[in-house]
Order: structure tokens, then sequence, then C-alpha cells
């Protein structure tokens, strides 16, 4: 059953009488009166016993309870930059359930210009007070910020990560004593990697009780300014935390083999390279794209619904993380076309516009996210009369997947190897290391990891239990002049992007059991029939018989939504009845170093990145992007264990 949606209410800058940043809401300060930065240090990074404890590690992740206003993350960036002995990569993971806005955050910071310039790239990249979690790339991704937006009760337990220290700074136990629970107190022990640490400014009885009890070992040390003490804590359970992070993967080198030249693989590519991963690329075709990403132009934008379903949540984070990826893509000098020129997705009927309506009321989501237009205001803005309202989504666009993807692998240059024109026919492993075979069975690569990312195909490579569906779709190119396009996507009865150029996309056919590659006049017909549906009057002069278009294949699985992440081996899975028994898919045996990342159905364009990034994060043992009912809903294991509940082999 899905959670009732509890929107996020954004916190106003306030002070009080001393001027030290104050909430009303909670009846106390964000920080010490005798200095934010200071405390950060005293309190956060020396009671953490930082930057000493993170010498020459390769990765590190502090978990923080209480974002604020983020002086916690810019004294412990900043030391990591002051220091030469710092982490190859620095995890700041952060809950908040009152975030400020992008212009109160600015304001507040401004009163600390020792941070000036890491702040500026904070509000820079500061997300929307959308619920879930946020992930943000600083100093060329060593450091990764992870904002949840929620409350620490909620979320915790469904973080993913291996946390070495521990940032407890709510406001004070008496007046916010939901931060400091017996409850979150257990659900940091589950997150706290051996020896880990922790440290806060309170010394209240409440809170050190707390802390014993879920296995931290508490100690008094001189506190900040007018505060005598302050607490330090080691993990030292007296056994494990049941659910503890598994132990980060080890791997004899950091090198995988990518199958498939999609929008999947190429940004599977992308994000291992960030993680320092080298790459051998294969695909069957002459070129990347040549598949169901090769189409001219592919829109994007989020779905949303009532309940905030586990597909609007899963797209909504990557719709946000794949779009700071293109950004930074550009930024990095890579050039391909896209526009966020808004989508705005029309109802098909009254009854349709009332739900998203709705919808947008009980999310409470910001305008900058998603706005309802009543019918006028909707017609208004595609210059028409317009019958039904719909959804305006203003950072949403087009993208013209070739382009991205090859930016995307020019990126991933110089660890990426290309082997075009290759198919990988099987797969084999002698001992830790896979071989990809052609059909007469010569190697094409080797390495310690394989990832998936050709889409039907994985089936054929690697069974995992999955029936996918092969859904054909036409797309019609419409010639420059042939109308006159919004500036904007319409989606809704079909889709319309005014792709560059002048020229317009309108598609798509949804054709099942349908083989056909080539483009048929009768598609083209029906797209115009969806081209009037979005823009009335449009679609009377063109002639389906003399429009050209494309044909792809989306690979959709039973649930409608993707394959991410480690395989699992169904072999031993079937052997195995009791592993099948458990609610959980993690208990499921998995294939060592084999990885998938398809599925995509006709959202390649939100859940590439963010798939990317979550095969990353899994295979470096890092907090994974996303909240673990996410990552499991989208785990390659989970139609096994579906099949074992129906009673299936
Ligand atoms: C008509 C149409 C319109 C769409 N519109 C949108 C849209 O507006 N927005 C959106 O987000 N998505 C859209 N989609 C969906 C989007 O195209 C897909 O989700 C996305 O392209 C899938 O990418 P992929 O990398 O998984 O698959 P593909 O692009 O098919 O890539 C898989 C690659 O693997 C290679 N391969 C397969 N087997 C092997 C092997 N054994 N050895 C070597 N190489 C192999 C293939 O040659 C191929 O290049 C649309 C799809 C269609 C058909
Ligand atoms: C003392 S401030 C944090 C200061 C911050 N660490 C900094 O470096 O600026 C406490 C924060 O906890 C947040 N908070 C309060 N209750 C919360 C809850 N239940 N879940 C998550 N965050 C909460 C508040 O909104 C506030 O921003």
């Amino acid at each position: 059953m899905a959670e009732t949606p509890i929107p996020i209410v954004p916190a106003a800058p306030a002070f009080d009488a001393a001027g030290t940043p104050f909430s009303p809401a909670y009846g106390d300060v964000y920080h010490s009166a005798d200095s934010g930065p200071g405390q950060a240090k005293h309190v956060f990074l020396g009671g953490n016993d930082l930057p000493s404890r993170w010498a020459r590690a390769r990765v590190f992740t502090i978990l923080e309870t209480g974002f604020g206003l983020g002086l916690n993350f810019l004294a412990t960036w900043q030391a990591w930059r002051a220091d030469p002995a710092r982490p190859e990569r620095l995890h700041f993971v952060s809950v908040e359930k009152h975030p400020f806005a992008r212009e109160g955050l600015a304001a507040l910071h401004a009163r600390y210009p020792e941070f000036a310039p890491l702040a500026a790239q904070l509000q820079a990249a500061w997300p929307l007070p959308l619920p879930g979690l946020h992930r943000m790339h600083f100093e060329a991704g060593r450091v990764t910020l992870t904002l949840a937006f929620a409350d620490v009760a909620d979320v915790l337990p469904k973080l993913r990560l291996a946390a070495d220290a521990i940032y407890l700074d709510g406001f004070a136990p008496d007046r916010n004593p939901g931060m400091w629970t017996p409850a979150v107190m257990k659900a940091l022990a589950r997150l706290a990697c051996p020896g880990a640490t922790t440290a806060t400014y309170t010394t209240a009885r409440a809170v050190r009780d707390a802390l014993a009890a879920a296995g931290f070992v508490p100690e008094l040390r001189p506190g900040f300014g007018r505060k005598r003490h302050m607490l330090a804590a080691r993990f030292s359970p007296l056994r494990p935390p049941r659910h503890a992070s598994p132990p980060a993967p080890r791997w004899s080198e950091r090198r995988a083999i990518v199958v498939g030249a999609g929008l999947a693989g190429a940004a599977v590519c992308e994000r291992l390279a960030a993680h320092g991963w080298a790459i051998e690329l294969v695909e069957r075709h002459a070129a990347p794209a040549a598949e169901a990403s090769g189409m001219p132009a592919g829109s994007f934008h989020p779905p949303v619904s009532r309940d905030d379903s586990i597909l609007s949540r899963l797209t909504r984070s990557g719709f946000l993380y794949a779009i700071d990826c293109w950004r930074a893509l550009e930024t990095g000098g890579r050039r391909f076309a896209w526009a966020q020129c808004g989508v705005m997705q029309i109802a098909r009927d009254a009854r349709e516009e009332k739900r998203m309506a709705d919808s947008v009321r009980a999310l409470g989501n910001p305008a900058g996210y998603v706005d309802y237009l009543p019918p006028a205001e909707a017609g208004r803005r595609r210059g028409l009369a317009a019958r039904t309202g719909g959804l305006w989504f203003p950072a949403g666009g087009w993208v013209r997947p070739v382009e991205l993807i090859a930016a995307l692998l020019d990126d991933a240059r110089p660890g990426l190897t290309f082997h075009p024109g290759r198919t990988v026919n099987a797969l084999e492993c002698d001992g830790n290391r896979w071989r990809a075979l052609a059909a007469d069975g010569t190697p094409i690569a080797a390495a310690s990891v394989v990832v998936l990312a050709n889409s039907h195909d994985a089936t054929r490579l690697v069974p995992h239990g999955v029936e996918l569906k092969c859904v054909r779709g036409q797309l019609t190119c419409l010639p420059p002049g042939s109308i006159n396009p919004p500036g904007m996507v319409l989606a809704g009865a079909g889709l319309l992007m005014p792709a560059a150029d002048g020229a317009a996309v309108v598609g798509s056919t949804y054709d099942f059991e349908d083989e056909d590659p080539e483009p048929r006049v009768s598609g083209h017909a029906g797209n115009l029939e969806r081209l009037e549906l979005l823009l009335p009057g449009s679609a009377a002069r063109l002639d389906p018989a003399r429009l050209a278009g494309t044909v792809g294949f989306r690979c959709v699985t039973p649930d409608r939504l993707p394959l991410i992440g480690s395989l699992p081996d169904a072999g031993a899975a079937r052997a195995n009845p009791a592993a099948r028994s458990g609610k959980w898919t993690q208990g499921l045996p998995r294939l060592n170093g084999l990885y998938g990342a398809f599925g995509y159905a006709s959202r390649g364009l939100t859940w590439a990145a963010l798939g990317g990034e979550l095969i990353a994060s899994m295979l470096e043992g890092e907090p994974l992007p996303l909240e673990g009912d996410l990552a499991d809903a989208v785990d390659p294991a989970r139609f096994l264990l579906r099949r074992a509940r129906r009673g299936g082999s």
C-alpha cells in the first residue's frame, strides 16, 4: 500500500534577539550563539576525530540528522579541501524535514563569509523542496551531498549506506524529542559501520541512554563556547544490528564490460568512469544509439500521482538527477541538443483533469516542479481555446538522445574502450573474471564486472525470471514550416516535441506483437490524429503518405519499472526455496559481478542517469542515491520472489 504523501514545508529565515538563526516552529536556534562554524568544527568534526580519522580512506561517509543551514556540511567540505590526506571521495548524507528555499539559504549564508565560495556552489545546486533523496556532486564528483527531504523517523530506515561518522544535530531534545528517540538511535545503529563514531552538542541524559541502548559508547568531552560538555560516542555493539548494510564488494580490478551503447549503457559508462572505472563497451552495431535510443527526439517529464506512487517517486528522482547530470555535462564543455522548454500534459477529459488538479493540491509540490493549469491558462500558453486544463512541468523538455549518448561517452573517455560491431553471444566466468564471448567463442573483453544494458537481449544472456515485452513505437518527423509548433513539449494523447532546427516530432504508436522495423503510413496517420488532439487544426494539411519517421522497440517489464542492480542467480534461487520464501529480495543469491540496467520502457531519458549512479554506488559500496524501497522496486531479483509467492518455480 502506498503511503500518504506528506508535502515538504520549507522553513523561512528568522533570528532570535541575539541575531542567531532561529526556528519559531521549534523554539530553538540553528547553532550555538557563540558561532555556527566554530560549533561545526569543534563539536561535529572534532567530536568525530576528523579530519584525522578519514586520512587516506578511499571513501568516507558522514550521516547527519538535521541539515539546517548546511554549516556542518560546509565546514566538513572545507576541511576536506584543506587536508592533503583527504579521502578520495567524501559522501555527506543529511536528513532535513524543513529545508530553506534557495533564496533563504543564500541570505543566511551571507552571514558566514568564510564559507562563501563553497556556499555559492551549494546554493547553485540546491534542490526544490520535494520529498525524497536529492544527490549533488561537487569537486568533480569527489564530494557528494545526498539530502533526504523527509522526517528522520521515516527515512532513516529506508537509507542504504554505511556511515563512518554521524553528526546528531537536531534541535534540542526538549524542543524536538522526535529527532532523539531510541528508535532513531536504533535506526542510526543499523547505518553505522563497525567502529563508526558520532558526536552531538547535547549531553541530555535521554540521548546518552538511547545511544548506549543502540550500541554506542558515549563519553563526555569539553563542549563548545559556553557549553561545558558535549557528547562523543563510538559504535561498539555487543552484536551487529539486524539488517545492517552489507560490506562493500571487493573487486580484483575496477574494470567493467558494458553491453549495449544506448541510453542505459552510455549513462552507466559515464557514471562508472566518474567513479574511476575502466570500461569495455560492446555494441553490436557500428555506432552507439542504433536501436530504441536512436529516436530523433525524446521528452522528459515525471508522472504525478495523488498517492505519490513508487513510479512517481522513482521517476521524480530520475528526472531531477538527469537534469543535473546533463547540466554538468554542458558545464564540462559537452554539447548536445536539448531544451528545458517546459512540458504541458493536457488532460484528455474532465475526469483526468480533476485527477490532475486533486493530485497537485494533495502533493503540495512547488510550482517550479509541477503546476496545475486550468483550461483558459492551458489554452493561452499553447495559443488556442482549450477544453481541458493540464499539468505544467517548467523544468521538462526534450533531448536528442543520439547527441546525449555521444556526450556521455565522450565524458567517459579516456578510460573507455569501444568495441563496435561486436555481438556478445555468451558470458562466462572463470573465477573472479567475466568474459564476453563472440559467436565463435573468442573473447571480446574480460573484466571483474559486467553490466547488461542491452535491453531485450539481456534475458538471452542471463535468464533472470522476467518476461520482457517488446513494444514497437513509431515517431513522425514534421518538416520545418509544416506546423506552427508551440515553444514547449505537449503531452497527453500523444507527444509533440518542438525539436531544434524548426522540425517537430510527433508520436508515438504503441504496437504490441509487431516486429516491423519500417515506418508505416498507418503509423503516421495515427500520429497525425494525436497531433490534432494536442494542437487542434494542425494536422489537416499534412499527408501521412509523404511523411518520414523512425521506429524503435521499447523494452517493457510486467510492472513497468526498470531492472537496475545486481542480477539474481535464478538457478541457485530455485534450488534454495528458503531464500525465496522471504519478503525481501536482499536475501536472494546473486551472480557475483553481474549487473543489469534495462527495461527502461518509455522512460529511458528520465531513468538512465540515475540507473547508472545506482549501479556505480552499488559497485563501490557507497550510499545509494535512492531510498531502499525504491532500490527494491527496481531490483532485478523481484520477479523471482513474486513468482515464488504465486507458487511458481
Ligand atoms: C517511439 C519511441 C518513442 C520514445 N519516446 C521516449 C521519450 O519521449 N522519452 C523517453 O524517455 N523515452 C522514450 N522512449 C523510450 C526510450 O527510447 C528507451 O527507454 C531507451 O532508448 C532505452 O535505452 P536502452 O539503452 O535500454 O536500449 P537501446 O537503445 O535499445 O540500447 C540497447 C543496445 O544494446 C545493443 N545490444 C543488444 N544486444 C547486444 C549484444 N548481445 N551485444 C552487443 N550489443 C547488444 C543494441 O544494439 C542497442 O544499441 C521511446 C521509445 C520509442 C520506441
Ligand atoms: C540545529 S538545526 C541543524 C543545523 C545544521 N546541522 C547546520 O549545520 O546548519 C536542526 C535541523 O533539524 C531539522 N529537523 C527538525 N525536526 C526534524 C525531523 N523530524 N526530521 C528531519 N529534520 C528535522 C530542522 O528543520 C533543522 O533544520
